[in-house]
C-alpha cells in the first residue's frame, strides 16, 4: 500500500465528531489498538460486521427498523428528494436499507429504479415495501452487494442516491469513484450523511455503560464527516457543481429505554459483534436500562447533505 493511503486511513481512524474527552480516549485507544492488531484494516472483515448487524445477528432490535426509524429518515429523504429530480429517470439508492427513500424516489415515477444493499434483510423489507405502483422486473431491481463494488455498466444512472450509508463504509473514497462511475455525464449524485453530533447523545451513553474489555480493539465507526470532508471527497471523484449543507434537530423520546429502542434499532448495535454471543442480550439490557437511569431522553440528528454533478466530458 502506498504510503498516502496509509496515512490518509490512519487519519481517519480518529474520532471526529462531539464527544467528551474521557470517552474520546477510549474511543481513539481502541481505533488505535484495532489499527495495530490489523482489525482496522480489514475492511471486508468490517463490511461483514455491519451487514450482519443489519440481518439481525446481533440484536432483534433492528427488525423494528421501520417502526422507530420511518419518521426519522423520512425527513431526511425528503430534504434529500428535493434536489433530485427523478421523474423518468434511471435512478440508484445505494444502501436502500429497508427502502425509505427508494420509495419517496418511486413517488416521483423514476424510468428505472436499482436498489442496493449488503444486507439480505434489509433488501427483503425493501422489496417487499416498493412492491406497488406497475414497475415491472426490469424496472425495479435489488441488489445485494457493497456500494465499494457496484454490479452496473459505466454511466447507467442518471442519478444515484444514498441516505445516511456512506460512514457505515470503510472506504467512501471508492464508493464514492463507483457512485460516480455508473453516473452518466450531467447526472447528479445526493447523498445524506451522519454529521459529528449525529447521535451524539446516545453515542456517550452508550460508550459509558458498555463492557469496555469486549471493545477494546474494535474500530468505532467511520463517521461522522464534516460538510469539508464530504466537499473534498466529492471534488476527489471530479464532480462538479459540488453543493453541500447540513441539518441539525432534535428528537425527544418519553423515556431513556425508548430512546435506546430507536438507536439500536437504527444502529443495528453492529458492534455488537464483538461480544460473545450469549453476553449480547445482557449487554443490550444494561445499556437499555442505563438509558433509563441516565434519563437520555432527547437524541441530536446531524445530517450533512451533499449533491454534486458528473462532468460532462472527461478533461
Ligand atoms: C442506517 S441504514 C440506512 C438505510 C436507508 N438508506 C434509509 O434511509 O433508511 C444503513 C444501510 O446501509 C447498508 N450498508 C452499510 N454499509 C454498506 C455497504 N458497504 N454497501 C452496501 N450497503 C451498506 C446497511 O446494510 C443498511 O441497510
Amino acid at each position: 500500500m502506498e504510503p498516502t493511503k496509509e496515512r490518509l486511513k490512519v487519519k481517519g481512524l480518529f474520532w471526529t465528531g462531539k464527544l467528551p474527552v474521557p470517552p474520546r480516549i477510549i474511543v481513539n485507544a481502541a481505533s488505535l489498538i484495532a489499527w495495530i492488531r490489523g482489525n482496522a484494516r480489514d475492511s471486508e472483515a468490517m463490511k461483514r460486521q455491519v451487514f450482519s448487524g443489519y440481518d439481525a445477528t446481533f440484536s432483534d432490535h433492528v427488525l423494528e427498523y421501520d417502526r422507530r426509524g420511518e419518521a426519522h429518515y423520512s425527513r431526511i429523504a425528503e430534504r434529500l428528494i428535493e434536489e433530485l429530480d427523478c421523474e423518468g429517470k434511471r435512478v440508484a439508492d445505494v444502501g436502500c436499507g429497508t427502502g425509505i427513500l427508494t420509495k419517496v424516489i418511486l413517488e416521483k415515477k423514476p424510468s428505472r429504479m436499482a436498489c442496493i444493499d449488503g444486507s439480505s434483510l434489509m433488501l427483503e423489507e425493501c422489496r417487499a415495501k416498493c412492491n406497488f405502483g406497475s414497475f415491472s422486473d426490469t424496472e425495479i431491481t435489488f441488489h445485494e452487494t457493497d456500494a465499494e463494488n457496484l454490479p452496473f455498466p459505466d454511466q447507467s444512472f442518471d442519478i444515484v442516491s444514498s441516505s445516511m450509508v456512506l460512514g457505515m463504509i470503510p472506504d467512501q473514497s471508492a464508493a464514492l469513484r463507483e457512485m460516480t462511475r455508473i453516473l452518466r455525464p450531467g447526472g447528479v449524485i445526493g447523498i445524506a450523511t451522519h454529521g459529528p453530533s449525529h447521535y451524539a447523545e446516545a453515542i456517550e451513553a452508550g460508550l459509558r455503560a458498555m463492557t469496555k474489555r469486549h471493545f477494546l480493539s474494535h474500530r468505532f465507526e467511520f463517521w461522522p464527516r464534516r460538510e469539508e470532508e464530504m466537499a473534498r471527497l466529492f471534488c476527489e471523484a471530479r464532480l462538479e457543481k459540488v453543493a453541500v449543507g447540513r441539518i441539525t434537530w432534535t428528537e425527544e423520546f418519553e423515556s431513556g429505554r425508548e430512546l435506546f429502542d430507536f438507536y439500536a434499532a437504527t444502529s443495528s448495535l453492529w458492534w455488537y459483534h464483538r461480544l460473545p454471543s450469549k453476553k449480547r442480550k445482557l449487554e443490550t439490557e444494561k445499556t437499555r436500562a442505563s438509558f433509563q437511569r441516565g434519563r437520555v431522553t432527547s437524541i441530536t440528528s446531524d445530517v450533512v447533505f451533499s449533491f454534486g454533478t458528473k462532468k460532462d466530458k472527461a478533461d
